[in-house]
């Protein structure tokens, strides 16, 4: 019995050796995957409402080894809100209003020590939800190039970046790019690689 005992506890440490069970470095762990580097100088941040920006967003922060930052609603958007189907909806009337900034809600960021920023939104009627206005706004992105991406049914980026880049008034702006719901990780490493 001892030994049937100390051979499970033998296999167990095994196990753990090989699969890295018990490490608590998990930061470390999202690091070693970046195709560009490190990743410490690179922030990804990104606005979605229903999950799918979200989604891009993370690819790129694994495939870049850079840091995930949620722009948040400090008011979340319901589904009505989202309706666009209603011209009365939260969302309509924001996009309505290009003086509209709608609050965000989760802590604010340094951008210090970043020089890369992926900055990721859906597009609403054509164009970029007023809570990036609100980011953009926020901040200063001086010394720091910044990447628009968006996703979205079927519309271009359109002039999300341009409005984005007039409002933030600082920072090297890229011309952004739009993604479908399904972007797959090698259609973003090859869009990545040819921004370098
Ligand atoms: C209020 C609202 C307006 C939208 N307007 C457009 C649009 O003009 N063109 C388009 O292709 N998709 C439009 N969409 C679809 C979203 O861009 C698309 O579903 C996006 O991938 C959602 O991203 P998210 O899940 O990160 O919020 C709209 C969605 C909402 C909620």
């Amino acid at each position: 019995m001892k030994r049937i005992i100390a051979f499970i506890a033998v296999l167990t440490m095994v196990f753990m050796t090989a699969f890295g069970a018990g490490s608590t470095d998990k930061k470390a762990d999202t690091k070693t995957t970046g195709a560009q580097g490190d990743g410490s100088d690179v922030l990804v941040v990104y606005f979605s409402a229903t999950g799918t920006t979200k989604k891009v967003a993370e690819k790129i922060a694994f495939i870049t080894g850079g840091d995930l930052y949620e722009i948040l609603a400090a008011e979340p958007y319901s589904s009505d809100d989202l309706n666009y189907n209603d011209r009365n909806s939260r969302s309509t009337k924001e996009q309505n209003d290009k003086k509209a900034r709608p609050q965000i809600g989760s802590e604010d960021i340094s951008l210090e020590g970043y020089k890369t920023i992926y900055l990721g939104f859906p597009i609403w009627w054509g164009e970029e939800p007023r809570i990036l206005d609100t980011f953009v706004e926020k901040y200063s992105f001086e010394g720091i190039t910044v990447i628009p991406f968006c996703t979205s049914a079927s519309s271009g980026i359109g002039r999300s970046g341009q409005n984005m880049e007039a409002l933030a008034g600082s920072g090297t702006w890229l011309s952004g790019k739009r993604f479908g719901s399904n972007a797959s990780e090698s259609a973003l490493q090859s869009w990545i690689d040819s921004l370098h």
